[in-house]
Order: C-alpha cells, then sequence, then structure tokens
C-alpha cells in the first residue's frame, strides 16, 4: 500500500481542508515565539503549493488540550497572527470550527484565498472521534490534506475520522516525516544509534525494544536508564553506577550512563564521563536519531548534558534525525536546529513510529 500524496490529488482551483498541527507554545504577550514557530513553519511548503495551485485553503488544527471547552489562552488567533507574517499574505479567522456563520465564511471563500479555523479541541467530538463532526468538517471541501505529523497516531476527528467522507491525502510536511523516519527504520547507514532520553519509560521502552534489533547501540540518558535498570531488577547506587557488565545479554547493545549527576538522592543528569562516552558513538555513527533530553532539563542546573550532546551531534556528518518538544527546544537553544538532516514535528507521533506501530492518520492515507 502506497501513500496518497497531495501530488496525486487534482487540486486546481479546489477548496482544501488541511489538518495542521499549530500546537506552538505561546508566549506571557499571547503571541507566537519567533523562535518556536518551527511547526506553522514547516506547514509553509503544503500551504504555498495550494496557493500556486489556485486553491482556496481552510486550515484546522489543535492547540494543547482544552478538554473540549474553549478556554481562550487555547485560541489559534495568535497562530493566525504569524502565519500571515511568514506568508506574508492576509489569512482570515473563524470564531469556531464548526456552525453557520463558519459555513458562510468558508462558502464564501475566493481562490487564494486563506482561512484559519479555531481550536478543533474545544469541541470534545475532536477526541473522542465523531462522525457527525468529521463530516461537518469534511462538508467544507473538496479535498483533505492531512499535514499534521504530530496527531497522526491520535484516533481523532480529523485524523482518521475526515478520510472516511473526503478523499484525502499526505500534505507535504506529512509525506517528508513518514519517507525520512521508514529510511531510517528500514535501511539505516551502520553505525547506526539512536539516544533515548527524556523521563515518560513507557513511551520510550518500546521504541527501545524496537531499536535495539536494527540499530547498532542505543544509548540511554540517566532518567531512562534509571527505569530502564530498575526494569531489570538492577539497583542503581551513588557511587556504584558503572552497570554496564549487568545489561541483560538481549539488551546488550544498550549503552548506559557510566555516572550520573544526584540531587537529593535522586539522578538528574547524565555524568561527565558518560557525556564524554556518548560522544565517541556520536564520532563513529553513520545514522544518529535523537529524541529526549538527557537530564532533567527543565532546570538549567541540570541542562549541561543535553547541550553538549546537541552539539556534538550537529558536528556529527552522520544522518541526523531529531524530534521530541524539549530535544527541539535544545536544538533552538544551541542554535544546532539547521544543522540536523531532519527535525520531526512529532513527538509522540514519533515515538510510536520508531517503536514499530502504525500510525493510524498514516494508515487512513495509503491506497
Ligand atoms: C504534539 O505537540 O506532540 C502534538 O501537537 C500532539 O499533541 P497532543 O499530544 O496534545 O495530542
Amino acid at each position: 500500500m502506497e501513500l496518497r500524496t497531495l501530488k496525486n490529488l487534482h487540486i486546481k482551483n479546489k477548496k482544501i481542508l488541511v489538518r495542521c498541527d499549530f500546537n506552538v507554545p505561546l508566549g506571557s504577550d499571547n503571541k507566537v515565539n519567533k523562535s518556536e514557530d518551527y511547526k506553522i513553519r514547516q506547514t509553509l511548503p503544503t500551504i504555498k503549493y495550494l496557493l500556486k495551485n489556485n486553491c482556496s485553503i481552510i486550515l484546522i488544527s489543535h492547540l494543547g488540550r482544552p478538554e473540549g471547552r474553549r478556554v481562550k489562552r487555547f485560541s489559534l488567533l495568535p497562530v493566525r497572527d504569524r502565519l500571515e507574517k511568514l506568508l506574508k499574505r492576509k489569512v482570515k479567522f473563524s470564531n469556531d470550527c464548526i456552525g453557520l456563520k463558519t459555513s458562510k465564511i468558508i462558502s464564501e471563500l475566493k481562490p487564494k484565498e486563506i482561512i484559519l479555523l479555531e481550536n478543533l479541541r474545544f469541541h470534545p467530538e475532536e477526541e473522542h472521534g465523531s462522525q457527525s463532526f468529521a463530516k461537518k468538517l469534511a462538508s467544507y471541501a473538496d479535498f483533505f490534506v492531512q499535514d499534521a505529523f504530530g496527531v497522526c497516531h491520535r484516533d481523532h476527528s480529523s485524523v482518521t475520522f475526515i478520510p472516511r467522507y473526503l478523499r484525502s491525502a499526505a500534505g507535504l510536511l506529512v509525506e517528508k516525516e513518514v519517507k525520512v523516519l521508514e529510511k531510517v527504520m528500514k535501511k539505516p547507514k551502520k553505525p547506526a544509534i539512536a539516544i533515548i532520553g527524556g523521563i515518560k519509560i513507557e513511551t520510550k521502552l518500546p521504541v527501545i525494544d524496537n531499536l535495539k534489533d536494527k540499530f547498532d547501540h542505543i544509548l540511554l540518558s540517566s532518567a531512562i536508564s534509571y527505569e530502564f535498570l530498575k526494569e531489570n531488577k538492577i539497583k542503581l547506587e551513588k557511587g556504584k553506577e558503572d552497570l554496564q557488565d549487568r545489561v541483560p545479554k538481549n539488551y546488550s547493545n544498550i549503552i548506559l550512563p557510566v555516572d550520573y549527576r544526584w540531587d537529593k538522592g535522586r539522578v538528574f543528569d547524565t555524568g561527565k564521563k558518560s557525556i564524554k562516552l556518548f560522544k565517541d558513538y556520536i564520532k563513529r555513527a553513520k545514522t544518529i536519531v535523537w529524541n529526549g533530553p538527557l537530564g532533567m532539563y527543565e532546570d538549567k542546573r541540570f541542562r549541561d548534558g543535553t547541550f553538549k550532546i546537541a552539539k556534538a551531534i550537529s558536528k556529527s556528518k552522520a544522518f541526523k534525525v531529531v524530534g521530541g518538544g524539549e530535544t527541539v527546544n535544545t536544538l533552538l537553544d544551541t542554535k544546532t536546529f539547521d544543522k540536523m538532516n531532519h527535525v520531526s514535528t512529532g513527538g509522540g507521533a514519533m515515538l510510536e513510529f520508531l517503536s514499530g506501530k502504525k500510525l493510524l492518520g498514516v494508515e487512513v492515507l495509503k491506497i
């Protein structure tokens, strides 16, 4: 089965509904921070492609988790303002994604006009998955384009339901994300290493399990290694931190840190010796996949390891794929973003892909 892409649709002069992932952080001034608008920028190629084809464009997205209620701080209005600046053209806005008023503005939309609809998640039907909600959204357009890679693992109305009612295709961003991640998973140039950090062990263990037979080495951050050791009934103690020889045989290519930074009896960052060790693996690698910070990134005191790894990866000539919200922030903070071959817009979606699961939102676009 092949992914139906935007280029397979006859979109000239048509009305196109585009699902975007505009889930970006907003500053205290309620504006999109210029340095954190990369998800919006990543959608521009699809929007520009549609403009070139004289389409009318209806953009839909979520922002945050308002839990089915209208919450002002999760409004997409600031995203509209940023989009106008980036596209250098007017973008209309509708205060709701459904309703008569919205249908009316959309019916009057001319070719090359763009409208952004208010947060889909202001309606509980979006996350619960509702046929009638999806049908309403589908009724606006001739085609549906899925460009929100970040939600392609979700069984939501705007992900898996709309394609039941409207001919659909992957946008340029989803196409690129899938292509890069498939390439890395199927035929990684060897040696291939994955660096797995962050804290949510339940989302990382399936990734470790799936990659351990495909990649040469899996390097674990302090927090993930702590959980990994716990899972394997190995106790990590301050002062007795080099536990590599106790790694179970079926995980023999897992590389653990050899030292940790502790605070009040808890592990907060990957130690200096470990960072040096990890850098040696990075230097030799031809493929690097990185997801999750090496230490407790929110606290400036424990960012050192993460920053050093970002810089080391940026200098490597390997094929470099990075994803996850905090990891991407690290790239921005260390000015290494542009040095990566691919920065995924998906956090959870990328992890599900790496763990070998099929992404529901991508599967529905296959023919
Ligand atoms: C993300 O930021 O990873 C995506 O926008 C998905 O957001 P969600 O986890 O709230 O579904």
